[in-house]
């Protein structure tokens, strides 16, 4: 558990010391070191800085290099153009960095100082419906966020705020009242068909036949109209009988639900799924807090929360409406009780809400109402907002008929694909495969595909589902990581009695250096993707490894290089790379297959 320093903040550290040693009023100054072309590294921070002394560049950069210690690490600094210094690192120093990363299971990478608790709200489809792209979305990025975050050692909470209650409810359970028999499981025993996908999708064209029938019921007779309506009142009053129906319909969603995740080979626990209908009972109280500290007011009936910076095209004030004018709550108030939930039961010092862009205004609103409630500490909570998933045509995805794409049936072409691609690739690597094998290895591919292009794409951005190119070997896809570790692992079944060992005393190849310093940089980045939520960071940190990765491997021999000591130092390289894709893959969500 010993976390280790990068080379690179070794080197800032030992410039910084040497620019605060030659020029006592440049102290805090930073050197802005950065990974360069021209030597490992380069610091121009002289430039800005001699600007502001009013000095030379060149001058001070000299007296910087005069007054460096020698070290370990450096094995040559220069003053460089109008007085950069370029720093070059010694080869013993990269690996011996990099045997400290491979001793350690966690490659070095440190805990979180003051770790905190985080409340993290994703994953939250609806009651009923099917689940869509943006649930997608949610979810993968959600996933991968939990997983960094709890890697750093902070302490997640996550939940699940799924729409299970409102007064679409009332509806279907009066129309399940009426038609007892209406989700029964026709024929077919329940669970026998298949995998926990055909009973999912069973259970999700259930939902639909409900759905229509009482939606169909709803349009047409007046009289259901109102028995519906009523029947909101039962459930919002906790009626019994009333409830026991609203379970079957959550109970079955469920069911699909879980299969859709576990298609998508992401864990959700049920005792995380805390829905809207999970703060009916503080919904009151909530009320009465706004009502009474006067941060939300009645008008037309209604009570509202009034921002002034918040106003419609009509130059109108937009207020966020905690509670209709006919009594009932909506969509604002089960959040505002979640955020007290969440900060003062949970403990929570951190909340994030992995949710469309679409919905920003409404959390803008949210967060600055509780602000004021005193329920919510200042910047205390954060949208993770994310963009829209876009077809070829670049519009919001849709089918032909102009209906929303569901989720399973992406899935299952994703799939589809990708288990061709692994197929062929075996046909032409020679690599004999079970049938089983290519499907298990096919779904690990698909899906890997499926996330790896949501989660590359910085999430505010929109992107195209194009699954040409998200299952591509080529490019900056899941695949093309995925192969690089398997073909690791096949050099490393390869090796025989060769072991990876490290031996500082050898000299590097150019792609020797690029690769380890890259290596080296792991912590680091782990860290600042965990600061800012950014996992589309982690995802170009890992293809740019790959991609180092696949330049020593044409450039460097590893199995037939010159000598023994090389070869076990190629194969130390070739096995923490492999570490490093696995972990930092796993981190995304994505598996990573031994053989491919
Ligand atoms: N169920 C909503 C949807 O499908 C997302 C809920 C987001 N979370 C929240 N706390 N409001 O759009």
């Amino acid at each position: 558990m010993a976390s280790v320093p990068s080379l690179a903040a070794t080197v800032h550290q030992r410039v910084a010391d040497a620019l605060s040693a030659s020029l006592p009023e440049a102290a805090s100054a930073d050197p802005l070191l950065r990974r360069s072309d021209r030597a490992d590294f380069q610091a121009n921070g002289m430039l800005a800085l001699a600007k502001k002394l009013k000095g030379n560049p060149r001058e001070l950069a000299t007296k910087v290099v005069e007054a460096m210690p020698s070290s370990d690490e450096i094995a040559r600094i220069e003053v460089s153009g109008p007085g950069f210094l370029n720093i070059t690192v010694a080869d013993a120093a990269i690996v011996r960095n990099l045997a400290a990363r491979a001793a350690d299971e966690r490659l070095g990478v440190p805990y979180a100082e003051q770790p905190g608790t985080t409340v993290i709200d994703y994953s939250q489809p609806n009651v009923a419906k099917e689940m869509h792209v943006g649930h997608l979305r949610s979810t993968v990025i959600g996933d991968a966020v939990v997983k960094i975050l709890e890697h750093r050692g902070e302490t997640v909470i996550r939940r699940h705020h799924i729409g299970d209650w409102g007064t679409q409810f009332g509806m279907l359970i009066q129309y399940l009242e009426e038609h007892p028999h209406e989700l029964d499981h026709g024929g077919e025993a329940p669970g026998a068909a298949g995998g926990s996908g055909d009973s999912g999708e069973a259970a999700m064209s259930r939902l639909n036949r409900l759905y229509k029938a009482s939606r169909a019921l709803f349009d047409s007779d007046e009289e259901f109209k109102q028995r519906a309506r009523d029947r909101v009142v039962l459930l919002q009053s906790g009626d019994e009988r009333t409830l026991e129906a609203w379970r079957r319909i959550v109970g079955e969603s469920m069911i699909y639900f879980h299969a859709v995740y576990d298609q998508l080979d992401v864990e959700i626990r049920d005792e995380d799924v805390v829905g809207e209908s999970a703060y009916n009972d503080d919904l009151q109280q909530v009320v009465k807090e706004l009502e009474e500290s006067g941060v939300a007011v009645r008008s037309e009936g209604a009570l509202c929360v009034f921002f002034d910076d918040v106003k419609g095209p009509d130059g109108k004030p937009v207020p966020l409406i905690v509670q209709k004018s006919n009594g009932g709550f909506g969509y604002a108030a089960t959040d505002l009780a979640a955020i007290r939930d969440r900060v003062g039961k949970l403990g929570a010092d951190t909340l994030l809400y992995v949710v469309d862009a679409r919905q920003a205004l409404h959390f803008k609103m949210v967060f600055e109402t509780a602000r004021r409630a005193g329920w919510l500490p200042e910047g205390a909570a954060r949208q993770l907002a994310f963009g829209t998933v876009l077809g070829k045509d670049g519009k919001p995805f849709k089918t032909r008929e102009g209906e929303t794409v569901r989720l399973v049936d992406l899935l299952g072409e994703a799939v589809e694909r990708a288990t061709a691609v692994v197929r062929e690739k075996a046909e032409q690597g020679g690599l004999e495969l079970t049938e089983e094998e290519i499907a298990e290895r096919g779904g690990q591919v698909g899906i890997g595909a499926v996330k790896y292009a949501d989660l590359s794409t910085s999430m505010s951005r929109d992107y195209v589902f194009d699954l040409d190119r998200m299952v591509s070997l080529n490019g900056d896809t899941s695949v093309y990581l995925q192969y690089a570790y398997a073909r690791i692992q096949s050099i490393l079944r390869k090796a025989g009695d060769a072991r990876p060992v490290p031996h500082p005393e050898l000299s590097l190849q150019p792609a020797e250096r690029t690769l380890g310093l890259h290596l080296d940089e792991f912590a680091e980045t782990l860290a600042g993707v965990a600061e800012t939520y950014e996992p589309h960071k982690l995802a170009a940190y890992l293809y740019g490894l790959a991609s180092h990765y696949t330049t020593f491997y044409d450039q460097c021999p590893v199995l037939k290089a010159e000598d023994a000591a090389t070869v076990e130092n190629r194969l130390f390289l070739c096995d923490l790379t492999a570490r490093t894709l696995h972990q930092g893959m796993a981190l995304l969500g994505i598996r990573t297959p031994e053989r491919l």
